[in-house]
């Protein structure tokens, strides 16, 4: 893992080959990621990467969320109004590094992000949209993120998304 690095998306990165297994991931990444965050500064995309490859990335915005769609004990002594987030709207690894530890370095940096931001402006926590997969459900659940939301009767082929959310409090240092 010493050799992989994570940083921002450069526009000449290599994104065609990418491929995750998710497809709905793998095209943002490869036709959007870079417009979006060059063009458009909807969000920012990092890369992990080994100096020849991309082998991961994630992409972040800042968002906000209402106190009532915190889970309940959360909501203890926040103000109604809406609350700062830090969003990670995707995260895939390529099938070629997965299960090497690259999902748990980039989220790793979203950690560090979300910490930065709380101390400069201000953030309560991240919140992810997991497709909802038990296999990403289960991954995020896994460092601390609880779902926001319980869908019902859902229970077609298409992944629904299923926001997630982790406390500021709850991130681990390091
Ligand atoms: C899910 C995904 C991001 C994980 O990335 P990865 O690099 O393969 O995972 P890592 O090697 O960093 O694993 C980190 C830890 O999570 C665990 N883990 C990995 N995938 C997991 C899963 N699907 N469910 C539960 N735990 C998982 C690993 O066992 C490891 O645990 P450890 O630290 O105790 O050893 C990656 O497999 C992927 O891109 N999948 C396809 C796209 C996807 O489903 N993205 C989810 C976002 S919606």
């Amino acid at each position: 893992m010493a050799d992989i690095k994570v940083r921002l998306l450069r526009s000449d990165d290599d994104r065609s080959g990418f491929e995750s297994g998710h497809m709905d991931l793998d095209r943002f990444f490869r036709q959007y990621a870079a417009q979006n965050q060059f063009r458009h500064h909807l969000g920012a995309t990092y890369v992990a990467h080994d100096g020849a490859h991309v082998l991961g990335y994630m992409t972040i915005s800042a968002g906000h969320i209402e106190i009532d769609d915190l889970p309940k004990s959360r909501r203890k002594k926040l103000p109604h109004y809406p609350l700062p987030i830090l969003r990670l709207a995707r995260l895939a690894v390529d099938r070629s590094a997965q299960g090497r530890g690259i999902g748990k370095l980039l989220l790793r940096s979203v950690f560090e992000i979300s910490r930065n931001m709380a101390e400069s402006f201000g953030c309560v926590g991240v919140v992810v949209d997991a497709k909802a997969e038990a296999e990403a459900v289960a991954f995020y659940e896994r460092y601390g993120f609880e779902a926001l939301d319980v869908i019902e009767g859902k229970l077609g082929s298409r992944p629904e998304p299923l926001p997630m959310f982790i406390p500021i409090g709850s991130i681990p240092k390091r």
